[in-house]
C-alpha cells in the first residue's frame, strides 16, 4: 500500500474510532483469565504511575503532583494553626506497596496502597502552645512527612456511558494510613528570633506525632479524595473492555 494512502486510511480509521477512547501507549490491556492478571495490572499501574501523576490531558486527568489542598485549620488544645495555599508534593515518586483488583466476580474490590516521602508547602500562621511550649509566627512552612503509607479500599461499581460502554467506578472508598516521621520547618517563627525558633522547632520535631494527630487527617483525606477522583476520571474515559481483555459482566 502507498504510504500516503495508508496514512489517510489510518487517519480515517482514527477519526471514527481512535478518538473515541484514547488509551495512553504506556498502558497495555491485561488478559483477565490469565493467571498473571493481578501481576499484569500491577505492572501496568507501576509503569503508568509516573506518567499518570503528572496528568493525562487527553483523558482529562489532572496532575496530582503537587496536589493543591484546601486550607487546613487546627483550633483546639490552646493552639491555633492555619495553613493556606497548601500543596502536597511527592506523590509521583511514591511506590506502589499493595494492589488487589478483584474483578469478574459478583463482589468487585479494589485495594491500592502506596508509600512515599511527601512534603507539604504552605503559608502558615500559628499562635498558642504545643504541649507546654509557646509558639507564634507567620510565614512559609514546609512539612516533610517521611514514609507516608496510604491504603485505599473500595468497591468497584459499573457505569454505562452514552455509547453503552461499561466503565469502572470506585465507590464508598475507605482508607487508613501511617506516617514514619515528620519534620517541621516554619520560617520566620517568633518574627525570626533564632533562639526561640530553634527551641520550638526541636520540641515540635521531637513531638511530631502530637501535631500530626491534628494535621494529618485533613491532609490525607484530601489526598485520598484527589486520588479517587483521578482514578475515576481515568475509568470514566477508558471502557473496561479497553483495559481488560476477556472481561465479562459478572
Ligand atoms: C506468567 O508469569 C510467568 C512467571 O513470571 C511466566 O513464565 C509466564 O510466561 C506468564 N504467562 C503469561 C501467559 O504471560
Ligand atoms: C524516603 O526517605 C528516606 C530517608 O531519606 C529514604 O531512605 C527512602 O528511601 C525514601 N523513600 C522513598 C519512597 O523515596
Ligand atoms: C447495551 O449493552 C448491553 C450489553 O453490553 C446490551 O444488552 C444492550 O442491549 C445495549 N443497549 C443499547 C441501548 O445498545
Ligand atoms: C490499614 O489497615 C489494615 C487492616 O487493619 C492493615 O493491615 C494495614 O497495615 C493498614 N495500612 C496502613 C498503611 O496503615
Amino acid at each position: 500500500m502507498q504510504p500516503i494512502l495508508s496514512l489517510v486510511l489510518v487517519g480515517l480509521f482514527c477519526v471514527t474510532t481512535c478518538e473515541e477512547y484514547f488509551l495512553p501507549s504506556y498502558i497495555k490491556p491485561c488478559q483477565l483469565d490469565d493467571k498473571n492478571f493481578t501481576k499484569c495490572v500491577k505492572e501496568q499501574i507501576e509503569a503508568s504511575l509516573p506518567h499518570f501523576t503528572k496528568g493525562v490531558p487527553e483523558l482529562n486527568v489532572p496532575s496530582i503532583d503537587p496536589v493543591k489542598l484546601d486550607d487546613i485549620i487546627i483550633d483546639g488544645n490552646g493552639l491555633t494553626l492555619k495553613f493556606t495555599q497548601a500543596a502536597m508534593h511527592g506523590l509521583s515518586q511514591s511506590q506502589l506497596t499493595d494492589l488487589i483488583v478483584k474483578i469478574g466476580e459478583s463482589d468487585e474490590d479494589f485495594k491500592l496502597a502506596f508509600k512515599g516521602n511527601l512534603s507539604l508547602t504552605a503559608k502558615y500562621e500559628v499562635d498558642g502552645r504545643i504541649l507546654i511550649l509557646p509558639i507564634q509566627g507567620k510565614g512559609d512552612a514546609i512539612v516533610y512527612a517521611q514514609g507516608v503509607e496510604v491504603e485505599i479500599n473500595s468497591k468497584l461499581s459499573h457505569v454505562k456511558d452514552k455509547r453503552n460502554h461499561t466503565h469502572f467506578k470506585l465507590i464508598t472508598p475507605s482508607y487508613n494510613y501511617t506516617v514514619e516521621k515528620t519534620t517541621f520547618d516554619l520560617k520566620n517563627l517568633f518574627n525570626g528570633n533564632k533562639q526561640l525558633s530553634d527551641t520550638t522547632h526541636q520540641f515540635a520535631n521531637e513531638n511530631w506525632r502530637q501535631l500530626m494527630d491534628d494535621l494529618a487527617p485533613p491532609a490525607i483525606k484530601q489526598i485520598v479524595r484527589t486520588c479517587v477522583k483521578t482514578i475515576n476520571k481515568f475509568f470514566a474515559n477508558v471502557p473496561i473492555e479497553r483495559m481488560v481483555k476477556g472481561y465479562k459482566e459478572p
